[in-house]
């Protein structure tokens, strides 16, 4: 069977991708890296476009997908709802609609709010007569994810059968953070051959829809999927843990109907005063012993440093997080690439 074709596709969840399209895109990312480090050009998009929307902020990705773009010799637009006509009611429809005349290519983060990005996104694509990337959303980071499985490969190889990863809750005083994460991870490393462990307090529950997809993927991949509800548990013999806060859907979802930014501020004041009660679950140099003596730490970053993880355990031999963090830039090629492509590889 010949290499697939992914132009024009959107890249909205890692589940809308059959395995052999996700090798492809790993494949390219690994071709991509070995070009910068080599320092060969990739001008594989030449004077291409590509809209940058950005609901909520950003480093990795942002830096990723516009040193990306410069790299294979387009261009992106970064663009903020506040100074476009989205703040006034623009729909989606238009805004996917016109962007896409204009351009070879629409990314969009919209990740906040439960029940709001993923659909917002999608509405954006069927309009639009060029891919839309997620660049986070309420259920996936699926440009995340693909940089973490990216990153394990890098340490362990491509056969990761046997080998257990551990999503876990983690404490973090600093905002109410997506549940995208967590949710692409359990959705994406069950079918890269990974055991998957998820642990959280009570309260922090993922999407239903989303764990049952995680189970059944875990099934017809014949690996494990398992729900925890210790850290301690969960970091037993691991050899990824993968700590990091989200926040209680539950109340999050609240801020989908909030009358105004009052409103929204209780709410988030109400989920940070849900995580203090968890404060304990940190990741630490105590909890990494009780994981694989080779296990790596990984974190999309931001890390709450001091309450999700302590600096000897995300400074300490074991982290790889800038590596992961620099596999961002190379997926986001990878797929930028592969969806807007005019040249072949
Ligand atoms: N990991 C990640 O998405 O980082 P940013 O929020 O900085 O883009």
């Amino acid at each position: 069977m010949g290499e697939p074709t992914l132009r024009g596709r959107d890249y909205i969840e890692t589940r809308d991708f059959s395995l052999i399209e996700i090798e492809h895109l790993l494949a390219r990312a690994v071709e991509l890296k070995a070009d910068f480090h080599a320092g060969k050009l990739t001008a594989r998009l030449p004077n291409q476009t590509i809209f940058l929307i950005f609901f909520d902020k950003s480093t990795r990705t942002r830096n990723a997908f516009e040193a990306g773009a410069t790299q294979l010799g387009a261009h992106a637009h970064f663009l903020e709802p506040k100074s476009l006509q989205i703040s006034h009611g623009e729909s989606p429809k238009d805004t996917g609609i016109i962007l896409g005349q204009m351009g070879h290519g629409i990314a969009i983060r919209h990740d906040l709010i439960p029940g709001m990005g993923n659909a917002y996104m999608r509405e954006v694509a069927s309009h639009a007569e060029v891919p839309v990337i997620n660049m986070q959303c309420d259920v996936d980071h699926p440009t995340q994810t693909l940089a973490d499985i990216m990153t394990i490969r890098e340490r362990f190889g491509d056969d990761l059968r046997g080998r257990k990863i551990a999503v876990t809750w983690a404490y973090a005083p600093s905002y109410a953070k997506p549940l995208s994460v967590p949710q692409g991870l359990v959705t994406l490393m069950p079918r890269m051959g990974l055991d998957v462990t998820l642990a959280h307090p009570p309260g922090y529950e993922l999407m239903p829809d989303v764990v049952d997809y995680a189970r059944t993927a875990a099934s017809e991949a014949g690996v494990k999927f398992e729900i925890v509800d210790s850290m301690d548990d969960a970091f037993e013999k691991a050899d990824i843990v993968y700590p990091k806060s989200w926040g209680s859907c539950e109340l999050m979802l609240g801020k989908r109907d909030a009358a105004d930014d009052a409103a929204v501020a209780r709410i988030e004041a109400e989920c940070l005063a849900m995580n203090v009660r968890f404060t304990d679950w940190i990741c630490d140099a105590r909890r990494m012993k009780l994981a694989s003596e080779d296990a790596i730490y990984m974190h999309c970053l931001p890390a709450d440093r001091g309450a999700e993880v302590t600096d000897e355990v995300i400074d300490g031999p074991q982290s790889v997080v800038y590596q992961e963090a620099e596999n961002r830039l190379h997926t986001a090629k990878a797929i930028m690439a592969c969806t807007m492509r005019e040249r072949p590889f």
